[in-house]
């Protein structure tokens, strides 16, 4: 009998916390052959908290590191201090990490320093660009180099993670978690009145998120402007609403420039099922977020990505979704498209699902046991 495999999850921001939570519940299912240790370092706070709560997450560790407009290398720099002890005390066989946040980044490293093995979860995305998305692309970049095992959502992070020379028998093809989270709640009832109030039925609604750091400034204003004019525009056919990222920088543009609106909404950030319900109701969502841009397609939605690169580009090739950048005029001729032309609108909005078949969180635990020895079975990949 081997004893029980120690499974560590490091994360801290939402997104984390959303695509980490099914595979926690995946390893719930082997209690004679894994063990979990949660710790969350608390790079957002409220937003995380309310990830947890749906998913009925209860964290063993809390670094607690937030802080009001923390800057990178505060996060990196507390991370390290406070995952080291953790691991030093838990001895964990395997420590797993999500996406390219600073707080996936730092448990790569930390994980490394402590030679533990480390499996990452969304491997081989990238844009090319080592400042779009920032930090983010470097984040990934150099969790990559510090992985065993690259849990690779697509064929083309497959393809990325082959040509910067990682090795074929550590990349497993698994597709993303992000579409077991989804599935896991999208048919659970909710009244979205309860938490949006003021949505207009009788009104196209256009879901708007905003929070990407290499948008400060001219480009937010940018969004925003376009925001505004489309609303003055199309006052009697149109509503957007607005989850307003906690972020301050962010509240503070968004706030000066569509906060005296009658048809934009801005509310609170919204706990995952409410948000997934919004999703739903909208007529399209605009979006500089990576995991929208997993999600929406599943549930036909098209969405129109502001920024000026993507490392999700199969949603793009499936036609379900648009880069259309950061500046005003391109943006406001796109969310025209959309709303004016029909037949625009209902190529964009089939169905499709590059991202995943709900079984990823099966075959990452499926990987981690079969690179363990538990089983001998490799896990048969996503296609
Ligand atoms: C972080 C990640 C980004 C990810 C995003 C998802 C980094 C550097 N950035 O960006 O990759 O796409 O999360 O949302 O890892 N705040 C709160 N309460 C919260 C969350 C944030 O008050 O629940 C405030 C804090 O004051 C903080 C600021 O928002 O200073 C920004 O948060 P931070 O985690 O530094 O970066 P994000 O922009 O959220």
């Amino acid at each position: 009998m081997f004893p029980k495999l120690r499974i560590m999850f490091v994360f801290g921001t939402r997104p984390e916390a959303v695509k980490m939570a099914p595979i926690i519940k995946e390893v719930e299912k082997f209690p004679d052959m894994l063990e979990s240790i949660v710790v969350v370092t608390g790079q957002h706070r409220q937003m995380l908290d309310q990830v947890l709560e749906t998913f009925d997450i209860k964290p063993d560790y809390d670094l607690c590191i937030m802080e009001e407009s923390q800057s990178i290398s505060q996060i990196v720099a507390r991370c390290l201090n406070g995952l080291e002890g953790i691991i030093l005390r838990e001895h964990p066989d395997i420590v797993l990490v999500q996406g390219d946040t600073s707080t996936a980044f730092s448990a790569a490293l930390s994980a490394f320093y402590h030679k533990k093995t480390l499996g990452h979860v969304e491997a081989g995305l990238r844009t090319g660009d080592k400042f779009e998305p920032y930090p983010e692309e470097m984040n990934r970049r150099l969790t990559s180099n510090l992985t065993d095992l690259h849990f690779a959502p697509t064929k083309m992070a497959v393809q990325n993670l082959r040509s910067e020379g990682f090795a074929k028998n550590h990349i497993y093809l698994t597709g993303n978690p992000v579409i077991d989270a989804i599935k896991m709640v999208v048919d659970k009832p909710y009244d979205l009145s309860k938490m949006v109030k003021g949505i207009d039925k009788n009104k196209k609604m256009i879901l708007v998120t905003v929070h990407r750091r290499e948008s400060f400034g001219a480009p937010m204003r940018d969004i925003c402007e376009a925001i505004k004019e489309i609303s003055l525009s199309y006052i009697d056919q149109v509503q957007f609403v607005l989850p307003q990222h906690k972020n301050p920088t962010v509240r503070e543009t968004v706030s000066e420039i569509l906060g005296d609106l009658n048809n934009v909404v801005l509310c609170e950030p919204l706990d995952y099922l409410p948000f997934v319900k919004l999703m739903d109701a909208a007529y399209f969502i605009l979006t500089d977020s990576g995991g929208i841009q997993e999600e929406a397609p599943l549930i036909g939605k098209p969405v129109l990505v502001i920024r000026e690169k993507t490392e999700r580009p199969e949603a793009i090739m499936a036609g379900t979704s648009k880069l259309v950048g950061v500046k005003k005029d391109n943006i406001i001729n796109e969310i025209k498209l959309l709303l004016d032309k029909p037949a625009h609108y209902e190529k964009m909005s089939k169905a499709s699902n590059p991202y995943g078949d709900g079984k990823a969180s099966e075959r990452i635990v499926g990987a981690v046991m079969h690179h363990f020895g538990f089983t001998d079975k490799r896990p048969e990949e996503f296609s």
